[in-house]
């Protein structure tokens, strides 16, 4: 899979994709992340990337141009899935979500910055517009490494233990069971004798009960 995020502060995007799984990922060769300044893309000679709203209002708006610019040279390279762009007004971003784009080839994922991108871009070049939540980052950056690291983590061979991604919370709408690690026994707080039973049937038929209560108490809307 290959990404390529547009961003005006580029910096932003640097360590979630310099660390851990997603570093892993790369390295593996799994995914290809790259990372584009969109004011390398401004014609103007203070690389300017936003201007003033038509119709006045506060806030500054990302200017369609250069925008434009680095897509089409983009696309100009490849074909592209997807033309992804973050913002509190899009489609709330879920598992299903994240499934879905994480079995396409190339995306593009473009960051909102200031009050948002011009109009024109969104009508011309975007296919999807995903929200991590219902309020407002300074900007799509963060909300890109979290669209990614949900997406990447699902591409096969990223994580070691092939089956981890598939008993995930949310994976089949239900919440994951608690876990234990060693000490059995942590100033009398025992873990469940069940997981150290050795019985493994009886073990995956807990897991399961877990799952459902939890949901049930926790998330009923996820049922
Ligand atoms: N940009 C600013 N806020 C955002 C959000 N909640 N989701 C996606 N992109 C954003």
């Amino acid at each position: 899979m290959r990404i390529d995020i547009l961003s005006v502060v580029p910096e932003l995007l640097e360590s979630p994709f310099d660390a851990s799984i997603l570093k892993r990922a790369q390295d593996a060769n799994s995914v290809e992340v790259n990372i584009h300044n969109i004011r390398d893309y401004s014609s103007n000679r203070y690389k300017q990337v936003d201007d003033y709203p038509y119709g006045g209002g506060a806030g500054m708006v990302l200017m369609i141009e250069p925008i434009a610019k680095c897509i089409e040279s983009l696309q100009a390279q490849r074909k592209y899935d997807a033309v992804v762009y973050m913002t509190p007004d899009g489609q709330q971003l879920n598992q299903k979500t994240a499934n879905h784009f994480s079995l396409f080839k190339n995306i593009i994922i473009l960051c909102g910055h200031y009050k948002g991108v011009d109009q024109r871009v969104r009508d011309l070049f975007i296919t999807d517009e995903i929200s991590v939540g219902d309020y407002v980052l300074s900007g799509g950056e963060l909300a890109a490494a979290v669209f990614c690291d949900a997406m990447i983590r699902l591409i096969p061979g990223v994580l070691g233990n092939e089956t981890s991604a598939l008993t995930d919370s949310f994976q089949d709408n239900l919440l994951a069971p608690p876990i234990y690690t060693r000490p059995a026994d942590y100033k009398g707080h025992q873990v469940p004798d069940i997981l150290t039973s050795g019985n493994t049937p009886k073990v995956e038929q807990w897991r399961e009960e877990q799952s459902l209560n939890r949901t049930q108490k926790l998330r009923p809307d996820l049922f």
